[in-house]
């Protein structure tokens, strides 16, 4: 069985006191849930008292982006180890707005990909997706195969264990336009076959595929109801307790 997610990915929002005011309060919600993968990925400077007060909980703790050196000069960098030793489990690779404003590229995803995985327990969540112009142009397939093939280029099928995979199409993201679920589904399913291609099938039907863009409490039940789709990557919906701990309840009362 595929693990279920309910991840929230912060971006650039909320202070140091802000993030443990949240992560206090989440976890005093998150007793009753048994099932659902939970995560949050704050800022740096938030990850280590976050990752403290969470620890003893079922809720786990990401980065949202990475550098793919071990250490050395590279000024305003965090490097995979220091995101471990943060308390961390996770880490965001390659979301579209790293491509879009940074300069992210498929060969440094792939560079940070094999460096967190030379970590002991990080696991990456790698961010696929399409813009819009890709979409209506007849690109969308191309532009996400080209992603997870140059992505994930050179890794074995059991580094392929530690991988999550998000596809993130890039005209949802904070637009309040969800992708329909079909519309996901086609992308989930398409991107499974992919894995099944250059990986193996057990990794195709085991890999946790999360669906990012405009997630809420009131479309994710309808998202995570198709058979592709292991979850959420969740920003504005997951600034707020009350809206991410409604999700993770939905999650869990569909029984994944
Ligand atoms: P929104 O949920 O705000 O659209 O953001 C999605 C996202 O980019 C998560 O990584």
């Amino acid at each position: 069985m595929r693990k279920i997610y309910v991840a929230g990915n912060w971006k650039m929002n909320k202070t140091k006191t802000d993030a443990v005011a949240f992560a206090l309060e989440l976890k005093s919600k998150i007793e009753p849930f048994e099932k659902t993968e939970i995560v949050i990925c704050p800022s740096f400077v938030a990850l280590a008292p976050v990752a403290d007060i969470l620890q003893e909980t079922r809720a786990g703790v990401g980065a949202q982006n990475v550098h793919w050196e071990v250490s050395g000069a590279f000024t305003g960098e965090v490097s995979a180890e220091m995101i471990e030793s943060a308390g961390c489990q996770y880490v965001i690779i390659g979301h579209s707005e790293r491509r879009q404003y940074f300069g992210e590229t498929d060969e440094n995803v792939n560079k940070k990909i094999k460096r967190v995985l030379q970590t002991c327990c990080l696991s990456p969540i790698v961010c696929v997706g399409e813009t819009l112009e890709q979409r209506e142009s007849g690109k969308m397939k191309e532009v996400v195969e080209t992603q997870i093939k140059n992505g994930l280029a050179g890794l074995s099928t059991a580094q392929m264990e530690r991988i999550i995979i998000a596809y993130e199409p890039v005209w949802a993201i904070g637009t309040g336009v969800t992708a329909t679920p079909e519309q996901a589904e086609e992308v989930h399913g398409f991107i499974r076959e992919l894995l099944s291609t250059i990986f193996d099938e057990t990794i195709a039907e085991n890999t946790s595929i999360l669906y990012g863009g405009s997630v809420k409490p009131d479309n994710i039940e309808s998202l995570l109801k198709q058979n592709n789709i292991d979850g959420g990557l969740i920003g504005g919906a997951s600034l707020k307790v009350d809206s991410f701990v409604q999700m993770i309840e939905i999650a869990e009362k569909m029984g994944n």
